[in-house]
């Protein structure tokens, strides 16, 4: 393994040595009082992450998971643009910087550099630990980093970009504010990608960004197989995929158990305004494994959601669809 790459495996040390230092039970308290705080009203007028405690249990407790929701997301773009080289990137909301490690492993593992970056939130305790956790990476792409305050709303404006991330910041912004930073996002960037959790609303709010991205003049990458609108009528379903993370010695003794990972659900958008191939047709449920037949749920260019059987008869394909996970392209 390179040990310059930003992988799972360098954030999980550097989110360790975070907690040095931090009594257990205090850190768990602080995990607690966050997820108080998440599932209360939000959007805030002030910043969530408060001091040093909070974003270290929140870069402790769901930075993995945001990290790889957004590493599988950016897989899915990069299969769409395979040529594509971000050279710059902006992190809007980007708090300790999961997204932008990301973003720096996803180019760095393919040889390349990865892109400028700059990361915007306004929560200054939030992007203190992110520099402090860039800097531990070993990743010249992310020691690099910018990392600036700022506040998301009608008046932001962005800097002309390659890549624009808003990684699971929509769901705390006013819906104004939403529309003004999708918009402003369409606006500077070559591609935005938005990424949210995988439940019904998170879905509701990439569709509208996703609507809205295309009204704009951009084209869908991925996850869809074409830009037209969504196949899946309203409050029937969302869709969504799953990552997988493996679990800190913080995120047992928080959520009880002792399972190893969990699986981090989300949904996501990446849209591009240039030339990119989207999947033919992408697998949108876990798929289902049936003696000599696999059954998967596929979105498609040409029909819409459909369901295929793939069986024996079927050959290579079936050895194919055997293999294929949730989220791959098919
Ligand atoms: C749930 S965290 C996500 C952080 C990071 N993007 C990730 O994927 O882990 C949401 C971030 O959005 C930031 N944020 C929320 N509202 C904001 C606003 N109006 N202006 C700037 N940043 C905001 C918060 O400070 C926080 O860092």
């Amino acid at each position: 393994m390179n040990a310059t790459l930003p992988t799972p495996e360098a954030l999980r040390a550097a989110l360790a040595g975070l907690l040095d230092g931090l009594p257990p039970t205090k850190a768990a308290q602080a995990v607690d009082r966050l997820i108080a705080n998440y599932r209360g009203t939000t959007p805030t007028d002030t910043p969530v992450l408060r001091d040093r405690a909070d974003v270290a249990a929140y870069a402790a407790y769901r930075m993995p998971a945001t990290f790889e929701a957004v590493r599988s997301a950016l897989a899915a773009l990069r299969d769409a643009a395979p040529a594509w080289r971000p050279a710059t990137h902006t992190d809007v909301g980007g708090g300790t910087g999961a997204a932008s490690w990301a973003v720096a492993e996803a180019w760095e593992e393919a040889g390349d550099e990865a892109p400028r970056t700059t990361v915007l939130d306004w929560a200054e305790p939030a992007l203190a630990l992110g520099r402090e956790l860039a800097a531990a990476s070993g990743a010249p792409g992310l020691r690099g980093a910018e990392w600036r305050r700022a506040r998301i709303g009608g008046a932001l404006r962005l800097d002309p970009v390659d890549l624009v991330t808003v990684s699971y910041v929509l769901k705390e912004l006013t819906p104004a504010d939403r529309d003004a930073l999708v918009t402003e996002a369409a606006r500077a960037a070559a591609a935005v990608l938005i990424v949210e959790p995988g439940t019904p609303d998170g879905y509701e709010r990439i569709i509208a960004a996703r609507d809205r991205l295309i009204g704009a003049g951009l084209r869908i990458a991925a996850p869809c197989p074409h830009s037209a609108a969504c196949p899946i009528a309203p409050g029937t379903d969302w869709c969504h995929f799953s990552a997988r993370v493996s679990r800190s010695s913080l995120h047992r003794q928080v959520k009880g158990g002792s399972l190893a990972y969990e699986d981090e659900k989300f949904a996501y958008v990446a849209a591009v305004r240039f030339p990119a191939e989207p999947a033919t047709a992408r697998v949108t449920r876990r798929p289902q494994i049936r003696k000599g037949q696999v059954l998967l749920d596929l979105c498609t260019a040409e029909e819409g959601l459909r369901r295929d059987t793939v069986t024996k008869r079927h050959g290579a394909l079936y050895k194919e669809a055997r293999d294929i996970e949730w989220g791959a392209g098919f």
